[in-house]
């Protein structure tokens, strides 16, 4: 374990290469995200228009109320000005209990609100590009859910409309920022567990609720869309490069249709992937790589406590569990592209990257219906080298 002296030291090395944004407050009782628009405004924060990015929200999911806006409500570089609904009075709950100012009936109102320089797109999969589409027409920036697409066809009309308004566009893939994954990296390219050669990942939970838009085949549900595409992006950011060829096995629920219980390999130029996702099975989560001289594993992959530091073991022949300090990758996630809107930094999750990723959910799906390996085709041309 690293001594609490070790662990500041290493804090002030994340905070100076950005990992945790230098204006992001430190974790305390309000990481919960209990905390209003005004609670949070008036412990002393001055944020001005040219300082800050102002946030609208489309609908009232879960992970929006939940997550996203109360972490951008801590993100000093994030203001929340406005959330839309389909029903006005479940926008107005939501603006209410959240301390957000205005409240709209229709998500073309909120797109309409000319203060709004940033959209948060949480709607169902089959609603990402439609009203990502809709909202950068309207010249809004877009933090859109993962997975950004139905598919990668559909993800590239994105592409095109997103280089035709000129305004940022980014999957909100809320790992990419969390400092323990930048921590493995460094350890892989440091050759500390010598050739890597394998990753090896885990996700999975228990729900079926017939109501859930995970149960919906039309809205794009399943394990593979939900949660597999993070240790699909994990395993190709951690290569730095793309699946030559895949393969899946999809075990669909009989009465909903999505698949329920998937099983992953897949064949990079330097070695294997392999993972399970799941949605009905014991919840559990965990990543492994390993290499010629040793293993590496997350305990925590995908959902770390903000509250608590996250865990990098590593075993060389040695076992060091390296602590990560506490952070919420939420806000990070809003700092990370709120600085790229501001013109102080790039999108960690790119829309390219979201296109390669869904190339391969794409192939893995042709795959498990031919009962074969599949070729993933060439990704499409990728942005900037991944922070
Ligand atoms: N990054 C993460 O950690 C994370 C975690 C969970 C989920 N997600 C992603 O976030 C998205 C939302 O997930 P969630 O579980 O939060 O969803 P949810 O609670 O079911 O919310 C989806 C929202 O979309 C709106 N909506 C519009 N058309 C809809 C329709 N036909 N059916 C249902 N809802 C509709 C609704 O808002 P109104 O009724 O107010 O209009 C609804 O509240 C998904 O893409 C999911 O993959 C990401």
């Amino acid at each position: 374990m690293t001594s609490t002296a070790e662990t500041g030291t290493r804090l002030q090395k994340y905070r100076l290469k950005k990992w945790i944004s230098p204006t992001a407050k430190p974790m305390s009782k309000y990481s919960s995200g209990n905390y209003s628009n005004q609670q949070v405004r008036r412990r002393g924060t001055n944020v001005t228009d040219r300082e800050s990015v102002r946030w609208g929200i489309l609908g009232t999911a879960n992970i929006a109320l939940k997550k996203v806006v109360p972490a951008m409500l801590r993100s000093r570089l994030s203001r929340v000005v406005a959330i839309a609904s389909r029903d006005e009075a479940r926008a107005q709950s939501a603006a209410s209990s959240l301390g957000i100012p205005r409240a709209y009936g229709s998500y073309e109102a909120l797109l309409a609100d000319p203060s709004v320089d940033a959209i948060y797109n949480p709607l169902p999969n089959h609603l990402h590009v439609p009203w990502s589409i809709r909202a950068a027409q309207a010249g809004k920036h877009v933090l859109c859910e993962k997975p950004i697409a139905l598919s990668a066809n559909e993800a590239r009309e994105l592409l095109v409309v997103r280089d035709r308004t000129g305004v940022q566009i980014g999957e909100a893939f809320m790992v990419r920022t969390h400092p323990q994954w930048h921590e493995v990296r460094r350890l892989i390219a440091n050759r500390r567990v010598g050739d890597l050669r394998l990753v090896s990942g885990h996700f999975s939970y228990y729900r079926r609720d017939p109501s859930d838009i995970r149960s919906q085949v039309e809205f794009g549900g399943g394990a593979l869309m939900d949660i597999g595409c993070y240790p699909i992006m994990l395993s190709r950011w951690i290569f730095g490069a793309e699946p030559i060829e895949v393969i899946a096995d999809l075990e669909r629920d009989p009465e909903f249709g999505v698949d329920r219980l998937t099983s992953v390999m897949m064949r990079f130029p330097s070695g294997q992937a392999t993972f399970t996702a799941a949605g009905q099975l014991a919840p559990y989560q965990k990543m492994h790589m390993f290499g010629t001289a040793g293993r590496i594993e997350v305990d925590r992959p995908f959902n770390p406590s903000p509250d608590f530091p996250a865990h990098v073991i590593v075993d060389d022949g040695r076992v060091e569990t390296i602590d990560i300090p506490p952070v919420d990758q939420f806000m990070l996630q809003a700092d990370r592209f709120s600085e790229a809107i501001l013109g102080t930094g790039t999108v960690p999750a790119t829309l390219e990257d979201a296109i390669a990723n869904m190339e391969v959910i794409d192939a893995l799906v042709r795959s498990a219906e031919s009962r074969r390996w599949g070729a993933v085709p060439s990704a499409a041309p990728r942005a900037a080298a991944p922070r």
